[in-house]
């Protein structure tokens, strides 16, 4: 028999992956408090914009998704999936595109939400794509930046938080493969990912 769903039975130590994770940087509560902060701040900005929420897949599902819910003006949704680290921990400077957006966004406002904006480098080259697209405007969204790692100077227009250069999961980043599922963001431990 299945038992109801109750909320507080989540709770994030009885996580299986936790022993990877050395530290939480930040708690469920203070991500989910910060997203209802920048949906807020984004219908007011696109107010009678109409925009479409481009989630770079797969590290920026979970926030989109939750970011989605705190808007409260017409929008739509997308997303573009690039090629990722694989089992490495840092950029290789290769972006591909692995799945194109199923909607033409010519004359669209875009609003590109990303997980963590580390080298710039995939921001960089989505953001170049869009604008040879022909759209009306386009902005980013990060949950997460990591400006002491950047190779390439690229603006970012709204960020949920600024995070020290260590290795991040949880809240839909991984490695591996794995920790998406984590609620929090908490930094990995080195050992994991051959790191320092
Ligand atoms: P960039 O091109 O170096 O800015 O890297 C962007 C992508 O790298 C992000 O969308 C993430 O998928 C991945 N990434 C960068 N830093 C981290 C991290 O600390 N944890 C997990 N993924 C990361």
């Amino acid at each position: 028999m299945l038992h109801p769903f109750r909320p507080e039975q989540l709770s994030s130590d009885v996580r299986p992956s936790e022993s990877d994770v050395q530290s939480v940087l930040l708690s469920a509560e203070q991500v989910q408090e910060r997203v209802a902060e920048l949906g807020a701040q984004i219908s007011r900005d696109y107010e009678g914009k109409d925009p479409v929420l481009v989630g770079v897949l797969v590290g920026a599902a979970v926030f989109t998704a939750d970011l989605l819910r705190h808007i409260t003006v017409p929008c739509s949704l997308d997303f573009v999936a690039i090629s990722s680290y694989g089992k490495e921990s840092r950029s290789s400077g290769v972006v591909r595109i692995l799945k194109d957006l199923d909607e033409s966004v010519e004359s669209r406002h875009v609003v590109i939400v990303e997980d963590i904006v580390d080298t710039g480098l995939t921001l960089n080259y989505l953001l170049d794509i869009m604008r040879h697209r022909n759209v009306a405007s386009v902005r980013v969204c990060a949950m997460l930046d990591k400006p002491s790692r950047r190779l390439t100077s690229v603006d970012v227009d709204y960020i949920g938080f600024e995070v020290p250069d260590e290795f991040v999961v949880g809240y839909g980043l991984d490695f591996a493969q794995r920790y998406r599922n984590l609620p929090y963001v908490g930094i990995l431990r080195p050992e994991v990912y051959g790191g320092k």
